[in-house]
């Protein structure tokens, strides 16, 4: 059988589409032990920063040095540089054989048929009527325990910067029932967590009749039998519903977690961003969150440096980290996208300075966060086994909040997928450690 090889940058949707892909192709391929030895090597790509574009380009550089030595190499480009050059790779790169968008990925075995017959394809329709098709998860390849489940995609918000409206499209969301069906199919498979994906998940249902709302659908999913762990992202502040507010309160297989970005502290920029929020309303939105579950863990998106960000302006983001005690953020140097439309705003901050602003946003926020993983010291939490740890006899796994705990297991023969009660004794810089408590 001929191999094949899947590279993924970029978000958890492309990790998902991937694993979509690794199915699809499995029909009539092996999976190829690297790059080199695939005769398939699919890229699926990210476009969101022009860094993450960048490294996507430079393995495609690669390729095309394999290319000239084996010709036969089906190359594939997916997801969004795919979705958005796709014109421009089929003119200026000859050594690509399939340009497939993220809407296109079901008919990737078809494409590469195509390929190996010498045609070359470019399949980047984005249409708004899309419906996701249903491809069960193999439950043979990827995580045993813990797995994605994309229940929408696209976005209609528009927010200045990002490019994900054009790469996308506009929101589409899987009607209720099929996502019941993959989610009933994991968990008979043994996944106990499941992280529910898409742009906005918050406005879930809203381009439907027969769907039901996210805070529905949460409540829906808690019920399957086996699901322990239900956690999603990515959520827009503007859209953080007091229904699901309350399912954090309520569902107790609703993580204590939210991945809530606010890309800035001023509401100049914020308006700028075209977010629809601002700082106050922001920080309302945590606190209703913070009185529903008061130990919830927050974390977030920061861009530094957007077009017309002045000093009193990063002033505030700086105020709001602060403020909120972030347990964790990625932040950004903002950069231009190809059609985001702040790539045509003018008064761009130098380089120079956005690294300064990255610098000293990061600083600051690496001392909150370790802050807040020692408030964990002495306590006893829940986690779910993921394997062994750092170091001889040692395991690690995840709290329900997220965070990354190494520990002495109290017996051996601990398994994966496995629930224990650990005792925190100290916090490092990204991760907690701990010890075992037997359950009495
Ligand atoms: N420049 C910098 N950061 C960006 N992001 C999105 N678009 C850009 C851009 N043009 C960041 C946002 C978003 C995260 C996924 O990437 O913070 O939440
Ligand atoms: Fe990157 Fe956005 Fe596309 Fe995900 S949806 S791969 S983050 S551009």
């Amino acid at each position: 059988m001929p191999t094949a090889y899947i590279e993924t940058f970029g978000c958890q949707m492309n990790e998902r589409d991937s694993e979509i892909m690794a199915q699809l192709l499995a029909a009539e391929h092996e999976v190829a032990g690297s790059l080199e030895a695939a005769d398939v090597v699919v890229v699926n790509t990210c476009t969101i920063r022009e860094k993450a574009e960048q490294k996507a380009f430079s393995l495609l550089g690669r390729l095309r040095r394999i290319k000239e030595r084996r010709p036969e190499v089906v190359v594939v480009v997916a997801g969004c540089v795919a979705q958005q050059q796709g014109g421009a790779i089929r003119s200026r790169m000859p050594y690509v054989d399939v340009v497939v968008g993220p809407q296109e990925i079901y008919r990737l075995p078809e494409l590469v048929d195509q390929a190996r017959r010498r045609q070359r394809r470019v399949a980047t329709e984005l249409r708004p009527d899309f419906a996701i098709p249903t491809l069960l998860p193999d439950l043979r390849r990827g995580h045993p325990h813990k797995r994605f489940v994309t229940i929408m995609q696209g976005c209609n918000n528009f927010c200045t910067y990002c490019v994900v409206p054009y790469t996308r499209g506009r929101e589409i969301s899987r009607p209720p029932a099929d996502v019941l069906a993959e989610v009933r199919h994991l968990a008979g498979g043994g996944v106990r967590e499941i992280t529910l994906l898409g742009q906005n998940v918050n406005s879930y249902g809203q381009d439907r009749e027969d769907a039901c709302s996210f805070a529905a659908l949460i409540r829906m999913l808690a019920e399957v039998p086996g699901i322990r762990r239900i956690r999603f992202t990515t959520s827009h502040p503007k859209d953080l519903s007091d229904e699901l507010v309350a399912c954090f309160a309520e569902v107790p297989e609703l993580c204590p977690h939210i991945h809530l970005p606010v890309q800035s502290g001023s509401d100049r920029v914020l308006a700028r961003m075209n977010r629809k929020y601002t700082a106050a309303r922001y920080l309302e939105r945590v606190a209703a969150l913070r009185q529903a579950v008061p130990d919830i863990v927050i974390t977030t998106d920061v861009i530094v440096g957007f077009p017309g960000e002045t000093e009193e302006d990063f002033a505030a983001t700086m105020r709001l980290l602060d403020e909120v005690r972030f347990h964790g953020a990625f932040s950004f140097k903002y950069s231009d996208r190809p059609n985001a439309p702040a790539s045509r705003f003018a008064d761009k901050v130098a380089e120079e300075e956005k690294t300064r602003r990255l610098a000293v946003l990061q600083k600051r926020q690496e001392e909150i966060a370790l802050a807040r993983l020692r408030e964990y010291v002495g306590q006893q939490v829940e986690v779910m086994v993921e394997g062994e740890g750092r170091g001889p006899g040692q395991a690690s796994g995840r709290t329900a909040g997220n965070q990354i705990v190494n520990f002495t297991p109290d017996r051996s023969g601990l398994r994966p997928g496995e629930f224990v009660s650990v005792r925190i004794e100290e916090a490092c810089p990204h991760s907690l450690r701990g010890k075992e408590v037997s359950p009495s």
